[in-house]
């Protein structure tokens, strides 16, 4: 599939889907958006696609947050409403891939650039990567799940500060604060062999239903969360991966895992 905004590759068991408008500093348009949900039912519907990276064209910027040009022109409450609804559609559907993403922070991740990356599992920034939510100096607020999903990330003092200030971080600062998991000179290797790593170590069935579990515990009381870890374990131990798994530990040998 061609696209104009966006580049979506394989590499062997790797999907790499970056963002392609460097003139505009990636920055996420509606089109953007449009074929970012393309591109991961794309990857949804490919078994061969065992991870996602997402990454940003360019030595300058991951993504520079949403198309300031489009929002100068929302004319109506409903029209920013549905804007924002359809964005944050878009970062759910990549937050709930049942497969490891990983965010390459390569430079400026601001706004929705940001909000973007907090949809992945893990994030890996360039050392000279500068991170922040300035919508509040655009008399906004951020509107594809930034209020939402960043406290839960870094809690909600430090989410507080990011927003209402608009200030940037650094990366070894986001590093101090668990915005990001990794500071790298080159992020997008060093995310290629973190996930080659993690698909030889593990079950792809417990990927899936770790992330599940995490999602929707955080969504929920403590009780009512561990009960939901209990019935995913209950739902892993059904799989032949947690069989493969668990006998090659006995056999001591290596696990063979298919995925199901
Ligand atoms: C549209 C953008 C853009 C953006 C940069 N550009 N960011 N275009 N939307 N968010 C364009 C510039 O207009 C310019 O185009 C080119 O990219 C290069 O940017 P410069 O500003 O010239 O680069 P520089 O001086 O190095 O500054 C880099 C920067 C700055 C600090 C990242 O571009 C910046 O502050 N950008 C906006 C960041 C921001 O406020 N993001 C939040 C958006 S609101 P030309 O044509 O002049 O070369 C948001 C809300 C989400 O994300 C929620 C919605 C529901």
């Amino acid at each position: 599939v061609e696209f104009e905004n966006i580049l979506l590759d394989q590499h062997g068991r790797l999907g790499v889907l970056t963002l392609n408008r460097p003139g505009a500093l990636n920055a996420l348009n509606t089109e953007t958006f449009r074929e970012i949900a393309e591109a991961l039912d794309l990857v949804m519907e490919n078994a061969t696609i065992e991870a996602l990276i997402v990454t940003g064209q360019g030595d300058k910027a991951f993504a520079a947050g949403a198309d300031i040009s489009e929002l100068a022109q929302l004319d109506s409450a409903f029209a920013a409403r549905d804007l924002s609804l359809a964005g944050q559609d878009v970062f759910q559907t990549l937050s709930t891939l049942p497969i490891p993403t990983v965010a390459v922070i390569n430079g400026y991740a601001l706004g929705g650039g940001l909000e973007l990356a907090l949809a992945a599992d893990v994030r890996v920034a360039h050392p000279r990567a500068k991170l922040g939510l300035p919508e509040v100096t655009l008399g906004l607020i951020p509107g594809y799940g930034g209020t939402q999903r960043l406290p839960r990330l870094i809690g909600v003092g430090r989410a507080l500060d990011l927003m209402l200030s608009g200030r940037q971080v650094d990366a070894q600062e986001a590093l101090g604060m668990g915005l990001v998991n990794y500071v790298e000179e080159a992020p997008l290797e060093f995310a290629r062999e973190y996930l080659s790593r993690l698909l030889d170590r593990g079950g792809p069935m417990a990927f899936g239903l770790i992330k599940e579990a995490v999602r929707r515990g955080m969504d929920t009381s403590l009780s009512d969360a561990l009960e939901i870890e209990a019935d995913m374990f209950g739902m892993v131990l059904a799989t032949q991966d947690a069989k493969e798994g668990t006998r090659a530990f006995l056999e001591k040998r290596k696990a063979n895992f298919k995925g199901e």
